[in-house]
């Protein structure tokens, strides 16, 4: 299957490291030229020499910060072709130990680096007559946690945002998307895996197994997925092969949402 991505340009926000590194990877051995972004230097730099390719640049953006997403907007390339809203932030909190900041940080990260760029993107691409955005949600926009109360309103508005935008492509070769990935072993999950196996003085495997019966008990395939597995999907949906898919949400969920569309 040829995906059609060599030197098509691709961002990919908070792409340093899980979902965001592993996609681009994908893109960069399909011949694409890259952009990642994380928030310092270091990081940038750390994932650019692990990723050892000339064809992949960074560029640095807190996206809490205003005044850093307008730099970025004004530094990056005007003729991106494939645009990955993949970060994301979560801070799991009981609701009522919630604060004003977690809300709008969440919404600030989650969904308004996705609205931003949309909106500097989307006219670019349609002028040219091609484009794909993808936004990343989460299952929990219908799987929702209740210590994870803005995480998922703001997943949940990722979608419908995305939705609604992919109305203003009608008539245009642009298409846009939502992939929606359940549990995924990320660097995070993985933290999140040694430090309640060691609190709970288990094995990994013991509490990844807990975490399929008691929390995500609807998951079909009752493991966390793979980064692989996501890049995957958003690679197909970001070539030229998906030209028949616009405005959908695209389940990677091991099976966990359970509906049938
Ligand atoms: N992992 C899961 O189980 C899961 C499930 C469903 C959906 N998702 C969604 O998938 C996406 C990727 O998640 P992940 O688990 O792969 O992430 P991750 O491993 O936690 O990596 C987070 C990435 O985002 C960057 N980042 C964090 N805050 C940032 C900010 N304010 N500005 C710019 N970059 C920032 C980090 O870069 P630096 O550290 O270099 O700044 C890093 O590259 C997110 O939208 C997440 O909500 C994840």
């Amino acid at each position: 299957m040829n995906l059609n991505l060599k030197n098509k340009k691709v961002f990919i926000s908070g792409s340093t490291k899980g979902i965001g590194y592993e996609t681009a990877r994908l893109f960069l051995d399909e011949g694409a030229l890259v952009i990642i972004n994380g928030r310092t230097k270091s990081s940038v730099d750390d994932a650019l020499s692990k990723l050892n390719n000339k064809n992949a640049s960074g560029i640095i953006t807190d996206f809490l910060d205003d005044f850093q997403v307008e730099k970025l907007i004004d530094e990056i390339p005007d003729d991106i072709d494939i645009l990955i809203n993949n970060v994301g932030i979560f801070r799991g909190k009981n609701f009522c130990d919630e604060t004003k900041e977690d809300w709008y940080d969440h919404f600030k990260v989650n969904l308004m680096s996705g609205v931003k760029l949309s909106k500097y993107f989307l006219p670019k691409m349609i002028k040219k007559n091609w484009g794909r955005i993808i936004f990343i949600s989460s299952e929990c926009s219908t799987l929702v946690p209740g210590d994870l109360l803005s995480y998922s309103v703001s997943k949940a508005s990722v979608s419908v945002f995305s939705s609604g935008l992919a109305k203003l492509t009608k008539g245009s070769n642009v298409t846009v998307n939502t992939i929606v990935p359940g549990s995924t072993l990320s660097e995070g999950s993985k933290e999140f895996l040694s430090e309640t196996a060691k609190r709970e003085n288990k094995t990994k495997e013991e509490v990844e197994e807990s975490f399929f019966k008691d929390v995500r008990e609807s998951s079909l395939i009752s493991r966390f997925l793979t980064v692989g597995e996501v890049a995957n999907t958003i690679l197909y949906f970001s070539s030229t092969l998906s030209s028949g898919t616009n405005g959908a949400s695209i389940r990677v969920d091991g099976g966990s949402m359970g509906s049938i569309i």
